[in-house]
């Protein structure tokens, strides 16, 4: 039996992957393809069903994203999102128009029971909506199946044929049955089993790396960050010494880091990796005085990388392959995911110079979300601390920094973080002694302290100072492509602010960020 799998078709919406996950998390192979992948490839990999995406455009733009009649003829389930729903109207004869104002936000929901795709889900729920467009008639054979104070269509389908439309995002967390609704769709209609586990990913993925690599010589990257630590192990279970890792300080790490992954994947650590550190601060340094941009920061940074690696691969002779830690999310915000608009480059993809002295580079994870990498991680027997350490990036400090980067600011940020962590790291703890082992509500996924470019003046000890504010963020995320600011109590966070002022040279001032992502990003640069 081939292993059943849905296929996903991306017209460039920015929650694309989110919906493989969805699609993943009910145990079904799912691979997204780009709306320009012929059709009868897509079809001569006998899908159980498709689902087609949101994208940017309006459907009837010139040169917009569009898909052959075809596709609703072949008797495979479709269910099209958004764009999706308003591609397929638009191709069977219904109408898509622009509305006068765009709908943004949880909407309330109104569903029919008897369709397939809301069972168990509530008459009234909520959902997220996000789109200017609308269908304001639907194609013969189909009928409304959900509908919001001002969307007639919100869910639409043709049973006989197995075509369903979502106006609306099921796969956000935003839509709470979301969830469910995609479940019903992969088993209720695309009648799948659910064979399929994230366990075997990591069997699957040393079997293909040991294929590829052969008895070539692999180089890896590792910062000491959850990805890369994962790609690591990864790739040391698959071809042992044949990997070498280099792990580059390049003096924009968190206070005490290089140390602490040195203590782990160096000689007197558990794992058997040739490893090399690499201190290159004063060089980052240079290289980044006097820029502000981020994105330049962002190149910068990730080119230097580079250009240690191939140093280091020198010396050791010929080396083959280069891994990187790379995951889904650091790709379809470089704007390489397909068809998404770009956001950020992160360094470990977008900001890749062209000439490399590699054969190739291996990105085992860059299919996977964070916490299916840390799912991969825990399959593997990395430490439980390791694998939920939180996400930092790879440009470290360089993008806590808003503008200049310089040694002293380095400093200050390092310190006020370190403070930062200290304290609620404790009250966390502390919250969950008090509370039989539970976890505080406002435990955020990511928190650090970032360095504002903004000096004002403030009085200590009867003198002006003129100095740094420093900006606290905190934020709970899932799957870090949206979050919300977390709800630190206002005492820890005054207990940190005086702290912070006291200890750290240089600050007078601490502010905290509360804004969600989006409209911001988690990173302040
Ligand atoms: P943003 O700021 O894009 O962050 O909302 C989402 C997640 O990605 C991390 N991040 C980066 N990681 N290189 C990285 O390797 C980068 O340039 C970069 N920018 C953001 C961020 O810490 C968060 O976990």
């Amino acid at each position: 039996m081939p292993q059943e799998k849905v296929i996903v078709i991306d017209f460039g919406g920015q929650y694309n992957q989110l919906v493989a996950r969805r699609v993943r998390e009910c145990n079904v192979l799912c691979e997204i393809y780009s709306w320009r992948k012929p059709l009868d490839e897509i079809f001569a990999m006998e899908p159980k069903g498709i689902i087609l995406t949101g994208g940017p455009n309006s459907v009837y733009a010139e040169g917009a994203a569009s898909c052959e009649r075809r596709l609703f003829e072949a008797g495979i389930p479709v269910l099209g999102l958004c764009y999706g729903a308003q591609l397929m109207m638009q191709v069977l004869g219904g109408k898509v128009e622009r509305a006068e104002n765009r709908e943004y936000g949880k909407t309330e929901l109104h569903v029919d029971k008897t369709s397939p795709l809301f069972y168990e889900v509530k008459e009234n729920t909520i959902c997220w909506m996000s789109h200017f467009d609308y269908i304001s008639e639907i194609a013969e054979g189909f009928r409304s199946t959900a509908q919001t104070q001002s969307c007639p269509y919100a869910a639409l389908e043709d049973e006989a044929h197995k075509l369903y439309g979502f106006q609306f995002h099921p796969e956000v967390l935003h839509t709470p049955e979301g969830s469910k609704m995609l479940r019903n769709f992969v088993y209720r209609v695309c009648g799948c089993s659910g064979d399929w586990r994230m366990d075997s990913f990591a069997a699957r993925q040393i079997e293909a790396i040991r294929e590829k690599v052969g008895d070539g010589r692999v180089l890896c990257a590792l910062s000491g960050g959850v990805d890369s630590s994962v790609a690591a192990v990864l790739l040391s279970r698959a071809i042992g010494k044949q990997l070498t890792c280099v792990f580059v300080d390049h003096g924009l790490l968190r206070k005490n880091e290089g140390d602490e992954v040195e203590a782990v994947f160096g000689p007197d650590g558990p794992y058997e990796l040739n490893f090399i550190r690499v201190n290159a601060a004063e060089r980052y340094y240079e290289k980044l005085a006097g820029v502000e941009e981020p994105e330049k920061k962002r190149r910068i940074i990730g080119e230097e990388f580079i250009r240690i690696f191939e140093e280091e691969a020198r010396k050791l002779g010929t080396v083959d392959y280069l891994v990187q830690g790379t995951i889904y999310p650091d790709v379809v915000e470089s704007g390489l995911g397909g068809e998404s608009a770009v956001i950020k480059s992160h360094h470990n993809v977008g900001g890749l110079p062209e000439h490399v002295d590699f054969k190739e580079i291996i990105e085992p994870l860059r299919d996977l979300f964070k916490d299916e990498v840390r799912a991969v991680g825990l399959n593997l027997g990395i430490p439980k601390n390791l694998v939920f350490r939180q996400p930092f990036p790879g440009p470290g400090l360089g993008i806590r920094i808003i503008g200049e980067v310089t040694a002293e600011k380095v400093r200050i940020v390092q310190d006020a973080d370190a403070i930062y962590r200290e304290e609620v790291d404790k009250a966390l703890s502390l919250y969950e002694e008090e509370h039989g082992g539970e976890e505080a509500p406002w435990k955020p996924n990511q928190f650090f302290a970032a360095l504002s470019n903004m000096r004002s003046v403030g009085v200590m000890g009867d003198e002006r100072t003129y100095d740094y504010a420093v900006v606290l963020r905190a934020v709970r995320t899932i799957d870090f492509m949206t979050a919300e600011s977390a709800n630190i109590p206002w005492d820890i966070l005054q207990t940190i602010t005086t702290r912070i002022v006291n200890e750290v040279r240089g600050v007078n001032r601490v502010l905290y960020d509360l804004t969600g992502k989006p409209p911001g990003t988690i990173e302040m640069e």
